[in-house]
């Protein structure tokens, strides 16, 4: 095995360690526009910078944090004091990642889903990005359901095209990042918007994770150095029936046991648009009840279900600083501990206490 495969190997198991899981760090402008509009904070390069630097600086987030994904603008980007914030996680022991895809754009030929875009030049950026210190990299696919049941028949969504056309820039994209020595994490994220019963769910889950490993294969991925980043199965957010944590759990593993291979090392969950209680319980539930049937480490890669407390406290004032801090090192202790499946709903009280 070559030094290129090894350090691969050696991210990929680091980013999955026990008791830890992945910060998504990486809202694009436009989204951390729409999350800091919310809450009448200033959209600014600086307000940015400052709120990455609270995240960055968070005392003892290696304790649960094995790796942030950031932006473009923010892999460039210096605390006050004019420490790069690379060199800041670095020393933090937490591995610096990057967001490569350029976004879901609308797919042609079929209207209402997307395709994520990215690749052209995709190369060249790696490149430079693991000069600039990131050892892995994500890319984000979006899979719409359509809206009802019957919607399904009528509108085919999501299509064929739109699982394979995402499918394969996943895998090129992942194949590109091994090739210049970052680990791919795989995002399929099938989207929780609509009211789809949790059955669609699964079964739309089940055909996107299909269309993935296959071409992950004919791209030539190694899947012993790629994380999957997928979405758990759930009810649409509209769905008048929701799923018990148990059932999201079950489904949820076993639609992963079907498609995922046992060489790939981890699947590190997104969070999705679940309640933060949500998005720590269905974890902390797949591994007591089924973390024996799960071979490959399972753990978070939170961005929304980590983040949105301290975003909520920080309110753009930086005498905010420490009690936001202190909320988004909460938030990752507590999913550290859903990760190891020691969660108790007690830790929710204490933290709503303090
Ligand atoms: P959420 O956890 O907010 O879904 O974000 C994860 C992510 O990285 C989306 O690409």
């Amino acid at each position: 095995m070559n030094t290129s495969d090894r350090e691969l190997i050696a991210t990929a198991q680091a980013l999955v360690a026990p008791g830890k899981g992945i910060l998504a760090m990486d809202e694009s402008n436009a989204t951390c526009a729409r999350r800091f509009e919310k809450l009448g904070i200033p959209v600014t390069v600086e307000r940015r910078r400052a709120y990455r630097e609270l995240i960055i600086t968070t005392p003892n987030l290696a304790n649960f944090i094995s790796g942030a994904i950031l932006y473009d603008e923010t892999i460039r980007q210096s605390s006050q004091a004019g420490i790069p914030f690379v060199n800041l996680l670095q020393t933090a022991g937490i591995i610096p990642g990057i967001k490569l895809d350029l976004g879901a754009k609308d797919l042609p030929g079929c209207p209402g889903e997307k395709v994520t875009e990215g690749l052209d030049g995709l190369g060249d950026r790696i490149a430079e990005y693991y000069q600039m210190g990131a050892r892995f990299a994500k890319w984000r696919a979006v899979i719409t359901i359509s809206q009802s049941e019957r919607d399904a028949i009528d509108t085919d969504i999501p299509s064929e095209t739109c699982l394979v056309a995402n499918a394969h820039a996943l895998a090129r994209y992942a194949a590109l990042c091994q090739a210049g020595g970052l680990v791919p994490i795989v995002e399929p994220e099938v989207l929780i918007d609509g009211q789809h019963s949790i059955e669609r769910c699964y079964e739309v889950t089940d055909r996107t994770l299909q269309a993935v490993f296959a071409q992950l294969r004919l791209n030539r991925v190694e899947l012993d150095k790629m994380i999957l980043k997928p979405s758990m199965v759930l009810a649409g957010e509209k769905c008048p029936i929701q799923a018990s944590v148990e059932q999201v759990a079950a489904m949820t593993v076993q639609c992963l046991r079907d498609n995922v291979p046992a060489s790939v090392p981890g699947i590190a969950f997104l969070s999705g648009g679940q309640s933060n209680e949500h998005a720590t319980a269905h974890l902390n539930a797949i591994h007591t009840q089924f973390g024996s049937q799960c071979p490959w480490a399972v753990t978070f890669s939170y961005a929304r279900a980590i983040q949105q407390p301290a975003l909520d406290y920080w309110h753009g004032d930086d005498a905010n600083i420490p009690a936001a801090q202190k909320r988004l090192y909460q938030r990752a202790k507590i999913n550290g501990s859903a990760s190891m499946g020691q969660y108790t709903p007690e830790m929710e009280r204490s933290i709503a206490m303090v």
